[in-house]
């Protein structure tokens, strides 16, 4: 989704905001564009359609846009098409044309997020003489403000609390006005936003890598809140206007690991990154041979007084919900519903108080995996959250919060916060089923060490790569590819696919295998892909008997099994060994060959792995 950054400081702001953005360009973006103030005169803005490169050869890579104070804003099209006049920022004067140049404009701004009731406000202002040039909620947003602030003649702070007053929808809003130069305005409702302080200048951005560079220490305002940044200072406000003191928080994580670091794709080294992410989420849940949820305030009483697990979640994290359920429902024996949440914020499902409603997100702000939450708690389930990035919307609003420690991921196809999300549900099954009394002592030490094994496997897995690169060359012209698996190995197909589709844009469909015979089976075609996961030996026959049954009618087949199965190799074309783990925990090997397959398949194809058409990284609208 969009993107937003803001500077204001000593130093030329073009240059930094535009290195912000091109760390912001993971999230998705359409077109871009750059608002920035030398000293008092008017803000300059510059837009460009397309990549960003177009942006910095429009303004010769910043240099050409004088200025200490500036926002800048990668587009992802919600409202009105991706055109240069929809291009952020927006100014509230009245102009012709892209609303480029400088505009006698009082407010200039960008926004991420949706404001839903923007027709309504569009009519309220048109009544009042405003004129509009774009098709955008933003420019609605901006013309509302300089409503404001030019009817109650307080200041940028009241008119920005009167303006949220009024919208309905998710908003982070950076908002520059022409009598207060070198200050910028922020506001945050729902979509993510962070403030970063250094000496003598101030930042903000959607996302801590945009900054990292120049600052480690970071305020997360709060939903609702108000910011008002200066070269030198920093101040936040409530709705009422009154100030409010926020947290100053340290970034921990390297800087490095925001870079590609020798990689060809962010994906790829973030596919290579996934047993340190394994090993780090373990390591902060086992000590001394034992599972410890304390940090996520899970005590062993709070574990036992659930009769219900819901998990809840979009995507990828979907998925992760989708092997979980197995794995606890196995372990505990405990009831185990998996929503999407997009559906589940809808769906009035009667929720019991002694459910624990587990939301699992990486960014921690995704809008309907939030909508959820917030259903959840309304309805007095207690809530946990599994979420990567620290200090997110999600993480906040939880009542328990359990991070996974994948450090930041960048490529819009997840793959090492999905492994850290897989081994984190796994500990807490495990432990679950522990103080429950539905595993005994022994068991309990045979998974423990089973989960600890689980990093040093997912890299025996990767030094496969190559035969996975090759096998991908074959299949680049693919036109639809079917994933099948039962059981667990159905939750892991649904990752496999959505990792094809998403990054190679070839169709494919994930089955329970028993399911193809009720209709899927007749699209099976000569050399249709058929790939098929085959890591539970209670299931194995089966799906093999599934996956003949698509190779007499054409299909050329797949496998990805467990090291010792090579009676595979007699019915299937390809197969690829997993090593040998407990079953239960088998998801976080067997995704790993489908995650490098979509990733060699997408760059067989030439196509943008890591920013993939239509996609953003975190989905902060509806
Ligand atoms: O940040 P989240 O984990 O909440 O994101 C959920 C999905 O949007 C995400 O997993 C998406 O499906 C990825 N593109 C999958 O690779």
């Amino acid at each position: 989704m969009c993107g937003i950054v803001g500077y204001t400081g000593s130093k030329q702001a073009a240059p930094i905001l535009l290195d912000g953005l091109e760390r912001l360009e993971y999230r998705g973006y359409d077109s871009a564009g750059l608002a920035v103030r030398n000293g008092d005169a008017l803000a300059e803005v510059v837009k460009a359609t397309g990549k960003l490169y177009h942006l910095a050869d429009k303004t010769d890579q910043g240099r050409s846009l004088p200025g200490t104070c500036g926002i800048g804003h990668t587009r992802w099209a919600t409202h009105g098409d991706p055109s240069l006049v929809n291009a952020h920022p927006h100014v509230s004067g009245n102009c012709s044309g892209s609303g480029s140049g400088q505009v006698e404009s009082d407010v200039v701004g960008v926004h991420n997020g949706i404001i839903e009731n923007f027709t309504e406000l569009k009519e309220k202002l048109l009544r009042h003489g405003y004129a509009f040039y774009s098709d955008t909620d933003t420019e609605v947003v901006v013309k509302l403000v300089d409503y404001y602030y030019k009817k109650y003649k307080i200041g940028p702070v009241d008119a920005i609390t009167r303006t949220m007053v009024r919208v309905r929808g998710s908003y982070a809003l950076a908002l520059m006005f022409k009598d207060y130069p070198g200050e910028i305005f922020a506001a945050r409702k729902d979509s993510p936003l962070i403030i970063g302080t250094a000496e003598d200048a101030s930042f903000l951005a959607s996302d801590v890598p945009a900054i990292l560079k120049y600052t480690r220490q970071v305020y997360y305002i709060d939903n609702l809140q108000v910011a008002r940044i200066a070269p030198s200072s920093v101040k936040f406000y409530d709705l009422n206007g009154d100030e409010v003191t926020l947290p100053l928080t340290e970034i921990t994580w390297d800087a490095a690991a925001a870079e590609r670091g020798g990689f060809e794709h962010f994906m790829l080294k973030e596919i290579h990154e996934q047993p340190q992410a394994a090993r780090d989420t373990l390591n902060s849940l086992i000590r001394d041979g034992k599972i410890d949820l304390t940090s996520a305030g899970l005590t062993d009483d709070t574990l036992r007084s659930f009769e219900q697990i819901d998990i809840v979640a979009c995507g990828s994290a979907w998925h992760v919900g989708m092997a979980s359920q197995y794995v606890i429902e196995d372990l505990t024996q405990l009831p185990v519903r998996v929503e999407l949440a997009s559906e589940f914020r809808y769906r009035h499902l009667p929720i019991r108080k002694d459910t624990l409603v587990i939301v699992i997100s990486q960014s921690g702000e995704t809008a309907d995996s939030l909508a959820a939450l917030r259903v959840a708690k309304e309805r007095g389930a207690m809530t946990l959250a599994v979420v990567n990035v620290v200090g997110s919307t999600i993480a906040r609003e939880a009542d328990h919060v359990l991070y996974t420690l994948a450090g930041p991921e960048i490529a819009v196809a997840t793959t090492k916060a999905y492994s850290a999300q897989l081994v984190a549900m796994d500990a807490l099954a495990v432990q679950m089923a522990y103080v429950l009394g539905t595993i005994s002592n022994e068991q309990y030490g045979h998974f423990i060490e089973e989960l600890g094994a689980i990093p040093d496997k997912i890299r025996r897995v990767l030094e496969d790569k190559e035969r996975l690169q090759w096998f991908s060359s074959k299949i680049a012209n693919a036109h639809d590819i079917f994933f099948i698996g039962r059981g667990l190995d159905y939750a892991i197909s649904l990752e496999g696919s959505l990792k094809m589709k998403e990054i190679s844009y070839i169709h494919s469909e994930a089955y329970a295998a028993g399911e193809l015979k009720h209709g899927t089976i007749s699209l099976i075609e000569h050399n249709t892909l058929v790939i098929g996961v085959l890591t539970q030996s209670e299931l194995f026959e089966k799906t093999i008997s599934n996956m003949v049954e698509c190779k007499s009618r054409g299909a050329y087949l797949m496998g990805v099994t467990t090291n010792g199965n090579f009676t595979v190799e007699d019915s299937v074309n390809f197969t690829v060994y997993i090593p040998k783990t407990d079953e239960h925990f088998v998801s976080s090997l067997a995704v790993v060959p489908l995650q490098l397959l979509g990733y060699y398949t997408s760059v067989n194809r030439g196509l943008d792995v890591d920013k993939p058409r239509n996609l953003a990284k975190s989905v902060t609208v509806e």
